[in-house]
């Protein structure tokens, strides 16, 4: 499967590394993006071919892969919307807050387009990704989207496009509620007199187990959290303060901001 990617930014260095390092050859990934150092830096990484002229990128393609920023979607779509026309090829966004009706207005209507949302995670392979496939798209596009986007971390279907709304405040802004997390206890552990470098060793580890845990068990974080606080316990000291300040109330609400605030850049974006 050749792939083309429109955009040689962050997203596209880690889809790319993450499909080198399993092994896709070379030969197969063209990467498209106006700054010649950006394609010189990827053609000497990942030996792959890099062009400045989005149209003669995917050209060859079977898959295309659109990871520019989203105020840039418009032009990067209108500047392969001729050559899409030319043959039927799958086109997956990862741009944030871009639907799939603004991108088959931009690419032409009969394209069949997966529309996507990494995290920041993938830059390491740790990502999580959530796609949702428009009109056209078959298991076999299907399973071509998800091989590329696996290379940077899970990924997981939507069968609503309705939803991306809530992906993007859950696992798209997420990543930024668990630095704060990490911040508050390196905080709370150097105000009771940690030594700085041991506060953030101890934060920043228990939450890199703490997830490892949700993610490699069978049980449900409830129970996991259950499992670990004993009654009259230190832990249930903690979570006492917390429930009575409604640190779920907070979370919700601060998630929901983030819900309203994705539609109202895609209607920003896009048309209404
Ligand atoms: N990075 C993340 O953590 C993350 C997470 C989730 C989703 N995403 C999504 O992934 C997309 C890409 O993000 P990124 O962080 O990879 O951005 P990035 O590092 O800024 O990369 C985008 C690249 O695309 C180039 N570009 C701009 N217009 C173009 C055009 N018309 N044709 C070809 N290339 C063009 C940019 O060049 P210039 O610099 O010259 O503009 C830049 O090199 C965004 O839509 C974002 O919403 C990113």
């Amino acid at each position: 499967m050749r792939i083309a990617f429109i955009g040689g930014g962050h997203m596209t260095t880690s889809l790319v590394g993450g499909l080198r390092a399993r092994g896709a050859a070379p030969t197969d990934l063209t990467v498209a993006d106006p700054v010649a150092t950006q394609r010189e830096r990827l053609q000497f990484d990942f030996g792959v071919h890099a062009s400045g002229d989005n149209a003669a990128a995917v050209r060859d393609a079977d898959l295309v892969v659109l990871a520019v920023k989203p105020q840039d979607m418009a032009a990067a779509a209108a500047s392969i919307a001729a050559e899409l026309a030319r043959r039927r090829r799958v086109v997956a966004s990862v741009a944030a807050g871009i639907r799939i009706g603004d991108l088959a207005r931009w690419l032409g209507r009969g394209t069949p387009i997966v529309r996507t949302m990494p995290n920041r995670p993938a830059l390491i392979g740790a990502g999580v990704t959530a796609a949702c496939a428009g009109a056209g798209v078959g298991p076999a596009d299907r399973a071509a989207v998800e091989r590329v986007l696996s290379a940077a971390g899970s990924v997981v279907w939507l069968a609503d496009e309705a939803h991306m709304d809530a992906v993007t405040a859950v696992s798209g802004s997420g990543p930024a509620y668990f630095f704060l997390l990490i911040e508050a206890l390196e905080d709370a552990g150097k105000a009771l007199g940690l030594p700085p470098a041991t506060a953030r060793h101890l934060a920043v580890h228990t939450a890199l187990g703490a997830g490892r845990m949700a993610a490699e068990g069978s049980e449900p974080p409830a129970t996991l959290r259950e499992q670990v606080t004993s009654r009259g316990g230190t832990t249930a000291a903690a979570l006492a303060v917390l429930e009575r300040a409604d640190v779920r109330g907070i979370f919700a609400e601060a998630i929901a901001a983030a819900a309203r605030r994705s539609a109202e850049l895609a209607d920003q974006y896009g048309e209404k």
